[in-house]
């Protein structure tokens, strides 16, 4: 069983639209997928109802209270889980994820406001014992990006040199705004339109996919 946390303090970084995203492919490649909600705002959740009629469905788990009793409550079929944080968690508030996870994915958005609140976040991960340790990897997505914008140049620039890799760069696109509210993703469709937003995501799938 492989367990990713997407998890950012800061709010609207794009924890949701990844966490979705990420049970998604796993479900569309054929493994039983859970994805826990440890934001009492349960967007996730509401978007797994919504795709409980699909083959790909995923299995949505509360978890924003009581983080032990949802751990232990996972099938012991369950291949792949998929933990969506809540905004304002700090590592400190993330016991239970950090201490289960297999990697922890970080979005960042291309202003000052939020690398200021990521670099905050990211330092109280660093002072995890896990991932002091090397055990546990810590993966930037630049999220919301606008390539021909001096900002998201910027931003690319800043994060190139924090101490974790950038393994995705996702475009700003109203693609993920539709389709998550319908319980999709970009991973249900094969149309030349979501291609190129696909590929975006090779990277960060490939650096999942590493043992
Ligand atoms: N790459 C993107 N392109 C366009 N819109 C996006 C993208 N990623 C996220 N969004 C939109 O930004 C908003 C915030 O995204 P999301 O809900 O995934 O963030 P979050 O970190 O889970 O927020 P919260 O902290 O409230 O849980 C949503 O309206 C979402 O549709
Ligand atoms: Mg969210």
């Amino acid at each position: 069983m492989k367990t990713v946390l997407v998890a950012s303090s800061k709010g609207g970084a794009g924890k949701t639209t990844i966490a979705t995203h990420l049970a998604a492919h796993a479900a569309l490649e054929g493994r039983r997928t859970a994805l826990v909600d440890a934001d009492p705002q349960q967007s996730s959740t509401r978007w797994a109802e919504r795709r409980a009629a699909l083959e790909s469905a995923v299995l949505p788990v509360p978890g924003a209270r009581r983080a032990k009793a949802a751990w232990k409550s996972l099938p012991e079929t369950t291949q792949r889980v998929v933990v969506d944080a809540p905004a304002g968690a700090m590592a400190e508030d993330l016991g239970v994820w950090l201490e289960h996870a297999d990697a922890v994915v970080v979005p960042v958005q291309p202003s000052a406001l939020d690398l200021d609140a990521t670099v905050h976040f990211l330092n109280t991960l660093a002072q995890h014992p896990r991932v002091r340790r090397g055990e546990l990897r810590v993966g930037l997505v630049a999220n919301r990006m606008k390539p021909w914008t001096n900002a998201s140049q910027a931003t690319l620039d800043l994060l190139g040199q924090w101490p974790y890799p950038v393994v995705a760069t996702l475009r700003d696109s109203q693609a993920y705004v539709l389709l998550v509210g319908l319980g999709r993703s970009l991973f249900d469709y094969r149309s030349a339109q979501v291609r190129d937003h696909q590929a975006d995501w090779a990277p960060l799938l490939k650096w999942l996919g590493r043992p």
